[in-house]
């Protein structure tokens, strides 16, 4: 298809003489009408092949998502030294079970007009998995493998003006070249940029705030203006500083006159600035214009936030001189049951759970994440570490980035900060995660070289890395380059190494592992590392956990003792596709179990735990369920995730006695558990205390009868109508009294008309592997999401959920431009 884009110029008309001014920069988002092929498929660059067979696709696009699991796509022997395997094992569902391996191919043809000639033609990726090649008119503009990076080409010079361009790119996914689900094909943004030829830079800003009080905020901006004329003009540069309001705060103007590149540094007053904060996340923007002979040649926007960091070896972390304890989860870059494509919304919705857990830090395990994570994390109050490999050059996958660490690390590096360094969420810079060069007596020497790229980028913030082989880290000095040293599973070792080495800066990079599938308990509730269960589920008490890891509660002990520890970054925030430990070999798993939300986004006990420690809400939460038909008279455990101060637990109306936290054991610091409870069928119920003896709040679970209805619940009624906002939509399976019915494993049909399209659905169970495009699942132990898409057209959209033997549910969602 071809698709007109003009970039036109504006004739402006001026009294006495006739300028023609080349109008300022133009963005186009690549969104729509690509054509995409899979194949090692030689003539794609080339205008002359006829693509009309390929399939219409709109960009972000994974080509592996919807189509259906098979774990002969990812079967592999492989010795995982990280998971303590002394030699290869077959491992089925490491990436997923997806097809994400193989060449994908694609187009997208467009007209520019004669009109544009003069102006600077840029394209602009945020990632493209991967090792990506860029075509233009059937010439090899450039290339990128590194699938998480972004990256831009100029494109002017194979421009054909008044003629249909092609933009064609490869992307290869080789077999064994990740760990996890990686996503495949351009799965981030794309956008055409046309510029003046005097012009900022990509990235072209750089903010820093090296001065801040309640009076004056001091702004330092670096600004790369380019001059891509013949000639030196004299170019002037005006900085303006909006607040939240669109007020103007501060300006600058600055001339130099140049050809080629020119970084002008402007120093800019805001007074009385408002800080950037976890709980008020305030954005300044800047507006960066060049003008040369008055006349306004380019804008430019970037954005920032007055916040000062610091990190002390005893004391911890200080953001804005108070001290905040990094309560972190990692968080891979799939967004579950819609892959690796990015979606504003979906990257909305897991940070909102995320912050409702009390959450506050993230860490983009473990590379660089969609510049969408990094506005939302400004915009809604978190701080991050932005990772940049898995590995160096001694790596972890046959095909992995170890290929091209040599040549690509410190490009990959410098695309990573001069993208992210503006944005006050990002905190620490971390050079790797769990590399095996910890063990190389030269481990140091990149560490140092990778270390020395990020103070040079971006010398205001701390280089760290997660290390989890720390005798190698400390003997071979990678520990000593790095200014924050990140633990993975160590907590026994923090106190140690910060009395041996008491000038590291010491936290958990990641913590816990521990396994759950939501709404799954087994019996007897025992303390199991490496579990294994029959059925390929684990357990929702909360106390399965992987070989190397621990429960929450170890490492919430030592993180209670080491003050000086800046806290942690549970592994993980969310489950996600591949690494399906324990069950890797020979097993139907495809996606983790370590997430403390399931891959739906559905909350397991496990919420519960974390936020009655990290939140000020008041938590109640009382676990397992209470359908236990067949175990009348047997005991079942009852455990209570809560921050009040006492909680009476009552079976049936009979007092099973009242319980506070203890000041020792492993467990009754953290949660409150009646461990002799008989079942019979009936009700559970909690009631919360305060200090004063009162009683406060109540929670109750009941045996619920046989399916009855199907409970449909929207995240929002009302979703933007631009083909992209989606709307989830919590199934549930509930007796006639509308109680849970937590067993129910009811397979349910789907239908959907009106505006909108059913984008996935997702039961967070891990063995499942029905594709997430049917139109049909089972939902897992009573629960299920069903995403539905906007559309481009105004109006209704109508989702029908139908099952045997329950009644049709309908729910209707209005698709509106709501923006
Ligand atoms: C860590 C690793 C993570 C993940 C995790 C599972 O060793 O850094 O990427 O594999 O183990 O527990």
């Amino acid at each position: 298809m071809i698709k007109k884009i003009l970039f036109s110029f504006i004739f402006i008309l001026i009294s006495f003489s006739s300028i023609s001014q080349i109008e300022n920069r133009k963005t186009i988002l690549l969104d729509s009408d690509w054509k995409f092929s899979l194949g090692d498929l030689k003539n794609a660059p080339f205008l002359n092949i006829n693509d009309s067979t390929w399939e219409t696709v709109s960009v972000p696009h994974d080509w592996a998502i919807r189509k259906p699991f098979d774990l002969n796509q990812d079967m592999q022997w492989v010795q995982v030294k990280e998971d303590g395997d002394n030699e290869s094992k077959l491992r089925t569902g490491r990436t997923g079970g997806l097809p994400v391996f193989g060449i994908g191919w694609y187009r997208k043809t467009f007209e520019i007009s004669e009109s544009d000639k003069g102006k600077r033609l840029f394209i602009e990726f945020d990632g493209a998995m991967s090792e990506a090649k860029v075509y233009f008119n059937g010439e090899l503009v450039g290339e990128w493998p590194y699938g998480y990076s972004s990256f831009s080409f100029e494109l002017t010079r194979f421009i054909k003006f008044g003629q249909e361009n092609l933009l064609a790119v490869k992307l290869e996914n080789k077999p064994e070249s990740s760990r996890w689900y990686s996503g495949a094909g351009i799965y981030r943004n794309v956008r055409l940029v046309s510029t003046n030829p005097v012009h900022i830079a990509h990235w072209g800003t750089y903010i820093i705030t090296p001065e801040i009080s309640s009076e004056k905020g001091t702004v330092t901006i670096q600004t790369k203006v380019l001059n891509q004329t013949q000639t030196a003009q004299k170019i002037e540069l005006v900085t303006e500083i909006y607040n939240y309001k669109g007020e103007k705060v501060a300006i600058n103007k600055n001339s130099n006159s140049f050809v080629g590149e020119k970084r002008f540094t402007q120093s800019l007053k805001v007074r009385n600035p408002m800080v950037w904060d976890i709980n008020t996340p305030v954005i300044y923007r800047v507006i960066s214009k060049v003008f040369v002979n008055k006349v306004l040649k380019d804008t430019y926007e970037s954005a920032f936030g007055f916040r000062t960091i610091r990190f002390d070896k005893d004391k911890g972390f200080f953001l804005n001189n108070k001290r905040v304890k990094l309560q972190g989860v990692c968080l891979h870059h799939d967004l579950g049951p819609l892959g690796a494509a990015v979606n504003y919304r979906a990257t909305q919705r897991q940070l909102e759970i995320m912050k409702e857990m009390g959450c506050n830090a993230i860490r983009t395990s473990h590379n660089p994440p969609s510049p969408e994570l990094l506005e939302l994390c400004d915009s809604m109050g978190f701080v991050v570490m932005v990772e940049s490999f898995d590995e160096w050059k001694n790596g972890k996958n046959l095909n992995g980035y170890n290929r091209f660490f040599d040549k690509w690390a410190e490009k990959d590096m410098e695309a990573m900060i001069q993208r992210d360094r503006n944005h006050p969420s990002v905190i620490m810079w971390s050079i790797g995660n769990e590399i095996r060069e910890q063990d190389e007596v030269d481990g140091k020497l990149t560490a140092q070289f990778l270390t020395d790229v990020c103070r040079r980028e971006d010398p205001t913030r701390p280089v760290t890395a997660g290390f989890d082989k720390p005798t190698g880290a400390l003997k071979n000095g990678l520990t000593d380059v790095v200014d924050l040293v990140g633990f993975n599973y160590k907590p026994w070792l923090y106190k140690k190494v910060h009395e041996d080495h008491p000038n590291y800066i010491i936290y958990g990079s990641e913590t816990a592992s521990t396994l759950s599938s939501r709404g799954v308990y087994k019996f007897p509730v025992i303390e199991n590392k490496n579990p294994w269960y029959d059925d390929y589920q684990t357990s929702s008490y909360d106390l399965d956990y992987a070989g190397w890891a621990s429960t929450p509660d170890t490492e919430f002990a030592m993180q209670d003792e080491c003050k000086f520890s800046l806290g942690e970054f549970v592994w993980t925030g969310f489950d996600y596709l591949g690494e399906p430990t324990p069950y890797n070999e020979g097993t139907p798993a495809k996606s983790s179990y370590f997430g403390i939300v399931d891959l739906a986004g559905l909350k397991k006990d496990r919420f519960y735990l974390y936020q009655s420690r990290w939140s000020k809400t008041p938590v109640l939460h009382l676990l397992p369920h209470w359908n236990w038909e067949g175990k009348e008279g047997d005991t079942i455990p009852v455990f209570c995730y809560t921050n009040y101060p006492k909680v009476e637990l009552f079976v049936n109306g009979k007092s099973m006695g009242i319980k506070e936290k203890s000041t020792d054991g492993k467990y009754e610091k953290y949660r409150l558990m009646w461990k002799d409870v008989v079942y019979q069928p009936g009700e559970i119920k909690a009631v919360a205390y305060n200090n004063k003896g009162e009683k406060v709040s109540s929670e109750v679970v009941k045996t619920s009868g046989t399916p009855a209805n199907i409970k449909l619940t929207a995240d929002r009624s009302t979703i933007h109508a631009d083909g992209k906002d989606l709307c989830f939509v919590t199934v549930e399976i509930t007796d006639k009294d509308g109680n849970l019915c937590p067993n129910a494993q009811r397979l349910l049909f789907f239908k959907i008309e009106g505006a909108g399209t059913l984008k996935a659905l997702c039961n967070g169970d891990p063995t499942d592997l029905t594709s997430f495009a049917s139109n049909y699942m089972k939902v897992f132990n009573g629960k299920m999401i069903a995403i539905v898409s906007s559309s481009k057209s105004i109006g209704e959209i109508k989702l029908s959920v139908s099952g045997e033997r329950l009644s049709t549910k309908e729910i209707r969602i209005q698709n509106r431009i709501t923006k």
